[in-house]
């Protein structure tokens, strides 16, 4: 089996993974970050996006062995000094979280958006999180969060 080593929320792993096991895969079952979701394993819906290198990525799409050597931030590696993130307590705040199943895609999706702009429009926000897929809050709730923290 491969040998891949890489770096999960500043922790560093080495494993022996099969070739075709998918980044999803590994984060959950063999590394027990279960923040990170799934709902259709096709690339559709945005619940399994982490962050590689700090670039959005559908980890059930992504093969582990193809991420050697990458530093993955998923929802858990959110946090800072214990704390949940600015983003992710405006999420609290704006009632953005209602079954919370998109949710991590969302905070992984909106912490990419502000890293590269910090003050994006609602329109930008509405854009950048266009690829993931809510069925309970309508979106206003979690765009209002977004902005919240932006500003
Ligand atoms: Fe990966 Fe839906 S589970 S995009
Ligand atoms: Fe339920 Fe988004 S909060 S799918």
């Amino acid at each position: 089996m491969p040998h891949l080593s890489l770096t999960v929320n500043g922790d560093k792993h080495e494993l022996e993974v099969p070739a075709n096991r998918t980044l999803f895969a590994l984060i959950r079952e063999d590394l027990g970050l279960v923040g990170t979701k799934d709902a259709c394993r096709q690339g559709v819906c945005g619940s399994c996006t982490v962050l590689v290198d700090g670039v959005p990525m559908r980890s059930c799409l992504a093969l582990a062995v193809r991420c050697q050597g990458t530093h993955i931030t998923t929802v858990e590696g959110l946090k800072a000094d214990g704390k949940l993130s600015r983003l992710q307590q405006e999420f609290i705040n704006a009632g953005a979280v209602q079954c919370g199943y998109c949710t991590p895609g969302m905070l992984i999706m909106a912490t990419a958006l502000l890293a590269e702009n910090p003050r994006p429009t609602e329109t930008q926000v509405r854009e950048a999180l266009i690829g993931n897929l809510c069925r309970c809050t309508g979106y206003v709730r979690v765009v209002r969060a977004v902005m919240a923290a932006a500003s």
